[in-house]
């Protein structure tokens, strides 16, 4: 257990880690090119040290220093069966990506993860992928991944995941003629933006996704932008906590990211972007939060995949919004590291919150008297940085059952907290 320090103000800059997304699949696509990939701004989180070991473990050399990372990369046929299981830790991305990159291998596949992700659906990646003959054994893990010859399909997607529609479109790299896929929302786009740049066989229009065949991706060195969904954290602290002033620099801000920036500003936000340019074809900016008076707002419908993952730390800033927040359209939220529905309303419930789940959401009613309390994180990173904000406002001491999680996506967290108290 984990006291909670309070600090008294937030105030200063900082930089945080690089996106996970991005992370992620600068290595996979790096170990599948043609050529040597240089990642600068990697994630050192635990999620995407999976991903390193994986390939690691399917022949692909990979050199780790302090501020670079080097995938020797081996062409699209170049990796190697690997002689145990692969373990994909917490990984969600991890493991349904390689459900797709794998299935149209000519080597049969094992993986599996922590006590989380045997949880976590995979249906959703083996059923689509099946139609393209991959056979995948399980709908859980561990899975067996029978390497098979594919074909393209056209698909229209039955939910807005952007770990579906990648598993689908590396699959798709693999099988014969085309592949088309329509999403119902807009997910996030870093797998096309990366596979465009590199030289695949790949067109975006819209909702609508093509893919080829590909032959030969061409290897290009990645500067990884500093993940959004950790800048949340500090966007909210910035707008919650009084008197304060600060500035995270180098943020990604692909637009299928920022629906945090739309809702904060919807709330009152006072919120500067600034310092606007582009970094390996991903847009990036400066961003300035000062304390804001907010108010409730309704969250739904579309801009829900453009922050699936920043639910729980907006649901933090609606504790201390006027009037009422209403989050319709997430059900997916059940299926992330934890149901973040029942862990974000039972723990917020816990200091004496205005919260009530719903079936695809939460209602909150902000401004409510909060009490410190012992919180249980369910071994989820943005259950612990959520709940370390909302700790800060809150009358009394607070605990964290596991802070040590953080290090899924934000090793250096409570370092970066901590230096904002000047
Ligand atoms: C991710 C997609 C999202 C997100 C996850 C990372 C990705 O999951 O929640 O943290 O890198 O593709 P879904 O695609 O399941 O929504």
């Amino acid at each position: 257990m984990t006291e909670i320090k309070k600090i008294r103000r937030a105030a200063g800059e900082i930089t945080v880690p690089g996106d996970k997304s991005i992370s992620h699949r600068a290595v996979m696509l790096g170990a599948i090119a043609d050529g040597t990939t240089k990642i600068t701004g990697f994630l050192k989180g635990a999620d995407c040290l999976s991903t390193i070991d994986c390939f690691r473990a399917m022949g692909i050399d990979i050199e780790v220093t302090d501020d670079v990372i080097t995938v020797h990369g081996k062409g699209l046929y170049g990796l190697k069966k690997p002689e145990k299981m692969l373990y994909t830790g917490n990984s969600g991305t991890t493991t349904r990506l390689l459900c797709g990159l794998l299935s149209g291998q000519e080597f049969d596949t094992d993986i599996t993860g922590d006590a989380s992700i045997c949880r976590r659906p995979m249906k959703r990646v083996t059923q689509p992928l099946s139609l393209m003959g991959a056979d995948i054994e399980n709908e859980y893990c561990p899975l067996h991944i029978k390497g098979r010859k594919l074909s393209g399909i056209t698909y229209d997607m039955t939910v807005a995941s952007a770990q579906v529609k990648t598993a689908l479109i590396l699959a798709a790299l693999y099988a014969d003629g085309e592949t088309i896929i329509n999403e119902i929302e807009k997910s996030r786009d870093h797998t096309e933006l990366m596979l465009g740049a590199m030289g695949a066989d790949i067109e975006v229009n819209g909702l609508t996704i093509r893919i080829g065949k590909t032959d030969r991706l061409t290897a290009q060195d990645i500067a990884v932008p500093g993940d959004i969904s950790s800048a949340a954290f500090f966007l909210v602290l910035g707008a919650v906590m009084p008197d304060s002033d600060i500035v995270i620099r180098n943020v990604g801000m692909n637009p299928t990211r920022t629906g945090i920036i739309d809702v904060l500003l919807d709330m009152g936000a006072d919120l500067e972007i600034f310092n606007e340019r582009v970094a390996t074809g991903e847009p990036v900016a400066d961003i300035r939060v000062r304390s804001s008076k907010l108010h409730g707002v309704k969250i739904g419908g579309a801009i829900i995949p453009r922050l699936i993952d920043e639910l729980p730390v907006i649901a933090t800033a609606a504790l201390f919004a006027e009037g009422e927040t209403v989050i319709t359209d997430a059900q997916e939220l059940k299926v992330k590291e934890t149901d973040r529905i029942k862990a974000v309303t039972d723990e917020f419930a816990k200091c004496g919150a205005d919260i009530t789940p719903t079936d695809d959401g939460m209602v909150i009613v902000g401004k409510k008297p909060l009490k410190g309390a012992d919180f249980k994180t369910y071994g989820d990173h943005r259950m612990a940085m959520s709940l370390t904000i909302l700790a800060q406002l809150a009358d009394g001491k607070s605990t964290l059952d596991d802070a040590e999680c953080v290090s899924v996506s934000y090793p250096e967290f409570f370092e970066d907290f901590y230096g904002l108290d000047n």
